[in-house]
């Protein structure tokens, strides 16, 4: 089947992760983005994909620091909530019932319950007429250890991790439910032996 290029969305499950930040006068926000991505493996930073009409946005210009949040399929029913307008002046948390959870490096709270927390500082951003990508560099990086496993992997049955696949009419949340296969980063190179491991080393 030959479909339209605007749906590609549809057929790359995404993440749902809430982006918390502050305003300017300290304001909570919190909005779901899933254009997000990390910018290469041996580094540190992310990317995430922002329309101009944007708290979120605003708020990253004006404090330069952010939080992705990443959260398991039983925060989908926050999803709305934190999507739906509302005015810069209301405080997000409040109005999604979700709990602040202090962060170490950003004034910008993260979100109680979520099962790991990107801390971020603004690091570049590339703005075009209809959209910004934001490039965030991770300052603090946290998991719940329920979901940490010994090998540096997310337990991905028990995180439940929050994904969507694109519809023609909306959203269908979905999640990871196994790991299929493993195969070290070493295979990738010849010798076998992977050039940026020292750099993941705790
Ligand atoms: C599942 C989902 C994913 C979204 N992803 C993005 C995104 O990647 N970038 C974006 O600009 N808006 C995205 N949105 C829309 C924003 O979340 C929405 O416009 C929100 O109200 C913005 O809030 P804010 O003005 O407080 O930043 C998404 C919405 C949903 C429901």
């Amino acid at each position: 089947m030959i479909l339209k290029p605007v749906k590609r969305m549809a057929y790359l499950p995404m993440p749902v992760a809430f982006i918390s930040t502050l305003s300017a006068d300290g304001v909570r926000n919190i909005a779901p983005y899933s254009c997000l991505m990390p910018v290469l493996r041996p580094l540190d930073l992310v990317c995430l994909a922002s329309a101009l009409k944007r708290d979120t946005l605003n708020n990253i210009r004006a404090t330069g620091e952010f939080v992705i949040n990443l959260a398991g399929l039983d925060l989908a029913d926050k999803v709305i909530p934190t999507a739906r307008y509302s005015p810069p002046e209301a405080d997000e948390f409040l109005l999604a019932g979700l709990e602040e959870k202090p962060s170490v490096q950003v004034k910008a709270p993260g979100i109680q319950g979520c099962y790991a927390w990107m801390e971020c500082r603004l690091y570049k951003e590339y703005a075009e007429e209809e959209y910004v990508l934001i490039v965030g560099q991770v300052v603090h990086l946290e998991v719940a250890d329920a979901v940490y496993l010994p090998d540096g992997s997310l337990d991905v049955e028990r995180a439940r991790p929050l994904l969507m696949a694109g519809s023609d009419k909306g959203m269908k949340y979905c999640t990871v439910r196994e790991a299929h296969r493993f195969e070290p980063y070493g295979a990738l190179f010849p010798g076998g032996k992977d050039p940026v491991a020292a750099g993941f080393q705790e």
